[in-house]
């Protein structure tokens, strides 16, 4: 896994979403004041890509009891302008300037493998599966760093349930889009693409996985995984692949992205534990993005805190040898 560098830290405090787009409102509209006396050509040098963050299109959304409650929301900006996203470049400011060009629509899911019958389904018939629901949760980077996002979608299940998978299905594999000619940035990383992550199904079908459309309660940003991604919240961030076009059911275990780059290092489970360090840094603690200075140091929780809802799925498993 490639990194952060510390000149990647975002600089932004805490910001609520409604005073992040009132800033961008008011920035909007005075570039676009300024614009007639100074010339079109000038209005690029006045909105780098940052003030230029657009407000994406609303979801309507109901309210989840699958939701963490009590910690401070990181920031729209922060969740928008620090990604992993290495189709788009291996920095991490770099899918919020590069990201723009993912065709977003139309777009289509395919699922195969070990299905009562291959099927492909358009993204408005998946915005439309379910309710929407708001769900708060942690989100733990390998990389130890950590945000709170509050994600819009349903229940991953809901969705296998759709599929129809047979019983002989013991996985469940993503897979991102990919083509080359629109991710320019795929030789960045020594990564095989497409990028996929996988899952055991009683993992996929724990309500807790989130097939994800939106955050702040609009939809995806691109550099966030438009128009569809997983969010698995006990599991290092990496296991939540993003912009995917294809959910495949298995018997085997599935090769992944970051064990096929580093099976020492990138295991299947990729649970957040504490007390299983990375070989090349600790996991005890972690950065939480956009807290003050003396407020970002905290304590690694195991499961990343949903050891309630997901230990039984370990039960009697080695989590050393199954990292
Ligand atoms: N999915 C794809 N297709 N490509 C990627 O590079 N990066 C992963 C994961 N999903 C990645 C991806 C990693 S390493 C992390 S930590 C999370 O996305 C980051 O999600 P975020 O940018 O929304 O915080």
């Amino acid at each position: 896994m490639l990194i952060g560098k510390p000149s990647d830290l975002p600089s932004s405090a805490i910001t609520s979403k409604d005073q992040y787009l009132n800033r961008r409102r008011f920035l909007r509209g005075a570039a676009a004041a300024g614009a007639a006396a100074l010339g079109a050509s000038r209005v690029a040098d006045i909105l780098s890509p940052r003030t230029a963050a657009r407000a994406g299109t609303k979801l309507q959304t109901v309210k989840s009891p699958l939701t963490t409650t009590g910690e401070q929301l990181t920031s729209y900006d922060d969740i928008t302008h620090y990604n992993n996203f290495y189709e788009f470049g291996v920095d991490k400011g770099d899918p919020v300037k590069n990201a723009g060009i993912l065709p977003t629509r139309p777009w289509t899911v395919r699922v195969e493998g070990l299905v009562k019958q291959p099927k492909t389904f358009d993204i408005e018939t998946l915005l439309k599966l379910r309710p929407l629901e708001d769900r708060i949760y942690r989100h733990r980077c390998v990389e130890a760093w950590s945000m709170v996002i509050p994600w819009v979608g349903y229940s991953l299940s809901e969705f296998i349930g759709q599929c129809e998978p047979l019983s002989k299905a013991k996985y469940v594999q993503f897979l991102s889009y990919y083509d080359k000619h629109v991710e320019k940035w795929t030789n960045e990383s020594s990564i095989f693409w497409p990028y996929t992550e996988g899952l055991r199904m009683d993992e996929a079908m724990n309500p807790l996985a989130l097939l994800t459309f939106g955050l702040y309660g609009e939809v995806l940003p691109n550099q966030d995984g438009a128009p569809v991604r997983i969010v698995v919240p006990w599991k290092y961030g990496f296991k939540s692949a993003k912009s995917i076009v294809a959910v495949r059911f298995l018997e085997k275990q599935p090769p992944t992205t970051w064990s096929q780059q580093n099976a020492q290092e990138y295991g299947f489970y990729s649970n957040v534990n504490p007390s299983v360090d990375h070989p090349r840094w600790s996991q005890k603690t972690e950065r939480r993005i956009g807290q003050p200075f003396y407020a970002q140091r905290r304590m690694t929780l195991m499961f990343n805190g949903y050891a309630d809802q997901v230990a039984g799925l370990y039960k009697g498993m080695d989590l050393r040898a199954n990292y």
